[in-house]
């Protein structure tokens, strides 16, 4: 592997934000025909790295070389020009424009110097074909689900793809069904010589994929090790710098399904967007988890409790009394609380700081004419940062300041601060590094053992099993299976996902 020729090579290379290093004298070397994966915690650098290699930052100092001569790309268009292209961590194409745009977009194929619209069109529907997308690629790419977006920035990346590809968690938002389809693309990709780096926090996905391995620390590298030979609890002690406790997989206590006891009751629910006849009934202390393909209808199930669609046939009820939320104020004020998918649209309100991105939904809550005193919003702030172990120097930040990872668990702060009856989460670990998964699936189990109730949907199904007291498979946008108690495995939910019947 080492006779490989290297493609690109950074070396020494440093960049500081108000003179705090986020990345620290690294050197790298990706080569070319390899999957190179670039691993490392919430807010370890991996992005600044890739930003600084692309031109979305200047190095402080530092040399990048690609195929051996100096360069240093001014934007990512220049890094684009010069061979590399990237799929930043956020989707960074334009919304209102279609998808086939957004594929050729800035090298739309022209002819006396006119776009060729229906060629644009015809070729990405080719494009998208190689990944099993068949979608109306003249529609805007804001009509369609996160992770859509996601593999058309993909596809694009891919296919400007010159000598290096380099992907920032790009199966975030992925179902085991692209991820394979993924894989396969980045393979051949590989076997044709081009260099990928690859961001993610699924270790599974190292394994499969990659063929060697670069740690970052606190902006420092580790090391770069070959995947075949760094066995998984060492990559791990190397990522956190210390042995991964490891957690007991202890299960929510089942409960026998007591009405009287019943927090929420979902009866014959059908919404707008498509859900049709879902049934479910989840008491105080239980962690019921959503499965299913994407598509299925888990995200759906999720705004429909939380007052995002409206409900066509059926009724809820919490802790007997009619539900019929028309808003996320009606869901929140009965004591609903959506933790949502995308967390970059969503979730995140860019000009405000960490501590008032955390304190938004309870300060709605109170009421803007009852503003929560500072002290108190200090306090709540610091005990948060503390229980979720969010890395931030300072509450007093831009929100846009803290690395992805950092910035999803004070989301999660912000709706636990408003002590719901039901917490409702979205893919609650997207994003989110080894070290701190661990400490979600745990505050998930502490929650239920508060007597909170938990509806969680998410597609790593090896989590859901981890926590949850039912599960509720989803095909269609119908409840398919509900598996309970000791019959929950992973097998029998990918059964009940996957089976013919
Ligand atoms: N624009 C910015 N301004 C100030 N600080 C920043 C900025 N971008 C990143 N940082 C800081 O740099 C450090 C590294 O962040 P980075 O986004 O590179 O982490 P990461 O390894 O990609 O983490 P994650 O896995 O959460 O995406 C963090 O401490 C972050 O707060
Ligand atoms: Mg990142």
């Amino acid at each position: 592997m080492s006779e490989r020729k290297t493609v690109l090579q950074l070396t020494g290379v440093c960049k500081r934000f108000k003179g705090v290093f986020a990345v620290n004298h690294v050197d790298l070397n990706v080569q070319e025909g390899e999957i190179h994966a670039l691993l490392g915690e919430n807010g370890a650098g991996k992005s600044t790295l890739i930003k600084v290699m692309t031109g979305v930052y200047s190095a402080d100092s530092g040399r990048i070389e690609l195929c051996g001569t100096a360069v240093s790309p001014q934007s990512p268009l220049d890094a684009q020009r010069h061979g590399i292209s990237t799929v930043y961590q956020e989707v960074n194409l334009l919304p209102n424009l279609s998808v086939a745009h957004n594929l050729y977009l800035g090298r739309e194929p022209r002819r006396f110097g006119c776009i060729q619209w229906r060629r644009l069109q015809k070729d990405a529907q080719a494009l998208l074909r190689q990944f099993d997308l068949n979608i109306d690629v003249s529609e805007s790419l804001s009509s369609y689900s996160i992770a859509i977006q996601q593999l058309v920035a993909i596809a694009r990346a891919v296919d400007c793809s010159a000598k290096v590809l380099i992907l920032d968690e790009p199966t975030a938002s992925l179902d085991a069904k692209e991820v394979v389809v993924l894989f396969r693309i980045l393979r051949s990709l590989r076997d044709k010589g081009v260099a990928i780096l690859f961001v993610t926090h699924f270790l599974d996905q190292v394994y499969d994929l990659t063929d060697r391995i670069t740690v970052l620390r606190n902006g420092e590298k580790v090391g770069t090790f070959n995947t075949a030979e760094l066995p998984r609890p060492q990559l791990v002690a190397h990522m956190l710098g210390k042995e991964l406790q490891s957690i007991e997989a202890e299960k929510t206590a089942s409960r026998s399904d007591d009405t009287a006891n019943t927090t929420l009751q979902v009866e014959r629910l059908s919404t707008s967007q498509g859900l049709r006849d879902i049934n479910f009934r989840a008491q105080a202390g239980d962690a019921v988890g959503l499965a299913g393909l994407l598509g299925s209808g888990r995200s759906e199930v999720c705004a429909a409790l939380f007052g995002l669609a409206p409900l066509t046939e059926g009724q809820l009820s919490l802790r007997g009394n009619h539900y019929r939320p028309k808003s996320p104020a009606d869901a929140i004020a009965c004591g609903i609380a959506l933790c949502p998918e995308d967390r970059k649209i969503e979730g995140i309100v860019h000009p405000l700081s960490v501590r008032e991105n955390m304190i938004l939904a309870l300060q709605a809550k109170r009421g803007w004419w009852r503003p929560l005193p500072r002290h108190e919003q200090n306090q709540l702030a610091a005990d948060a940062t503390a229980r979720l172990r969010i890395v931030c120097s300072d509450p007093e930040k831009p929100i846009g300041e803290l690395s992805g990872g950092n910035q999803q668990k004070v989301i999660l702060a912000r709706w636990l601060m408003t002590h719901p009856n039901v917490l409702v989460l979205d893919e609650p670990t997207r994003g989110i590094d080894i070290g701190a998964h661990a400490e979600i699936l745990q505050l998930i189990r502490q929650l239920c053992a508060e007597g909170m109730t938990l509806i969680v949907a998410s597609s790593e199904i090896e989590e859901l099993v981890a926590f949850s007291n039912k599960i509720l498979v989803l095909r269609d946008k119908q409840l398919h299976t509900v598996i309970e108690a000791d019959a929950i495995s992973e097998n029998a939910v990918l059964a009940a996902i996957a089976g013919s019947n």
